[in-house]
């Protein structure tokens, strides 16, 4: 799991133009929280559309390894038989979170609840990340943990008594708040957390579905320790943010027309289909439904001419994974491209604004780079060679510049595309895509 080691790259090229339908993966973020719920909750829950990524799959792994039972009947479907909110069992050595925050602060929660000991660890991109930001709100409700200044690996010493807090988060994250609620499951009394954006629910829709009493609002959420989860069966939706990366590469090549299948269309998720139209593309929503409680519908994408806009303050957090892709869609655009107050950009899998710029830049765009974002001059894509530092989504915005750009574009370390959209590679072809491993 750990891609540290081995490197590989991709080289994109122009094929044309992109056809046809396409199911993504299940959504990330829910198959995260979907296991961890079933592991402790009463009863057997069975999850439909699991994503087969590494970050999800290492979250499981972790739970086996603390006592639950999770089977694998087939691909994409898992049979948690869960322990009950009081059942997990002391791991024996570090629990690895490979590439994934959410897996890791979330865990960081859950785990400063519990009667023994655990240590997280992760990948040397997940080791860079910020944790203080979990760490000081659960502190506040008397967990105790050790951390490399703020840095994994952290130790969390069990058997604490945790008291419920009114914590407003200064960071806009669903996973801050999901940590402090995730504690707030096992500590005395309520948990309320306040955030500065709303972000987010999966949590809080989640808990309420397994039977955990919950009041919550865009912005807010409030619960009590001392009750239980009831086993519930998950159908996941496809995950809009690896849909992402086909809306985007249908509006910029020339004659395509694309359907994305039965997409998680939660509003806390979807602001890219905003900033996108508002660039002048070709975007329809049809069949709106829900799955599992989510609100799902297929997106049919068809190329047209974009234009640069400032991306409004108020969408940045319901695109803050999305933006690798639309920087490339930026550079295609027509004019410049504004992005400000997302430097939760510089703290992901690598610092995104920095990654994007050196690429874009290396293929002939002209990029402004700010403190809390850039401004992307769109003009004429050329080939080259990009790093995407082992950032996945990075690596897969650089496969849709490669569709436009006058001659091939190299991209480096492209391994951790498997820790939230495995296959990707596949299915860009068939939709297209010139695109093979070197
Ligand atoms: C996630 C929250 C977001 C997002 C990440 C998944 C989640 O992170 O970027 O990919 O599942 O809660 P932040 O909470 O750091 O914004």
């Amino acid at each position: 799991m750990n891609r540290d080691a081995h490197r590989e790259d991709w080289i994109a090229s122009k094929r044309g133009a992109l056809q046809g339908s396409l199911d993504v993966p299940g959504d990330k973020s829910v198959s995260h929280r979907a296991v961890m719920f079933a592991a402790l909750a009463d009863g057997t829950s069975h999850v439909d559309g699991f994503l087969e990524g590494e970050d999800t799959l290492a979250t499981a792994a972790i739970f086996e390894r603390l006592g639950v039972r999770i089977e694998a009947p087939e691909p994409r479907k898992r049979v948690v038989h869960g322990v009950g909110i009081d059942g997990l069992r002391p791991a024996c050595g570090m629990l690895d979170c490979g590439n994934a925050g959410t897996g890791m602060r979330l865990l960081t929660g859950l785990l400063s609840g519990q009667t023994f000991d655990s240590v997280l660890t992760g990948d040397s991109s997940l080791s860079r990340r910020p944790m203080q930001r979990v760490i000081e709100p659960l502190l506040r409700m008397g967990a105790s943990i050790d951390s490399k200044s703020g840095f994994p690996p952290l130790r969390i010493r069990g058997g604490q008594a945790l008291q419920g807090i009114e914590y407003s988060s200064e960071i806009a994250s669903a996973q801050v708040k999901s940590a402090v609620l995730l504690a707030g499951l096992m500590a005395q009394g309520q948990t309320i957390v306040h955030e500065p954006h709303p972000t987010r629910d999966y949590t809080e829709r989640m808990l309420s579905a397994f039977g955990w009493p919950i009041h919550f609002a865009p912005g807010m959420a409030r619960l009590e320790g001392g009750h239980r989860l009831r086993a519930t069966d998950v159908s996941i939706p496809a995950d809009f943010s690896s849909a992402a990366f086909f809306v985007v590469a249908a509006c910029v090549v020339p004659g395509s027309q694309l359907v994305l299948r039965r997409v998680g269309m939660n509003p806390r998720r979807t602001g890219l289909l905003r900033v996108l139209r508002a660039m002048g593309a070709d975007i329809d929503v049809r069949d709106a439904g829900e799955q599992g409680g989510e609100a799902v519908a297929d997106l049919h994408v068809a190329h047209a001419p974009l234009r640069g806009i400032d991306v409004p303050l108020e969408d940045v957090p319901d695109m803050i994974d999305e933006f690798p892709a639309l920087f490339v869609a930026a550079a295609c655009a027509r004019g410049t491209t504004t992005v400000r107050g997302a430097s939760e950009l510089r703290v992901k899998e690598s610092d995104r604004i920095a990654t994007m710029a050196a690429g874009l830049r290396a293929l002939g765009v002209d990029v402004e780079e700010t403190s809390d974002g850039a401004a992307i001059r769109g003009g004429p894509i050329r080939g080259g060679s990009v790093a995407s530092q082992g950032d996945h989504r990075v690596a897969m915005a650089f496969a849709i510049a490669g569709q436009v750009a006058d001659d091939e574009v190299r991209i480096g370390d492209i391994a951790n595309v498997a820790t939230s959209f495995p296959g990707f590679d596949t299915l860009a072809r068939e939709a297209g895509f010139g695109l093979t491993a070197a």
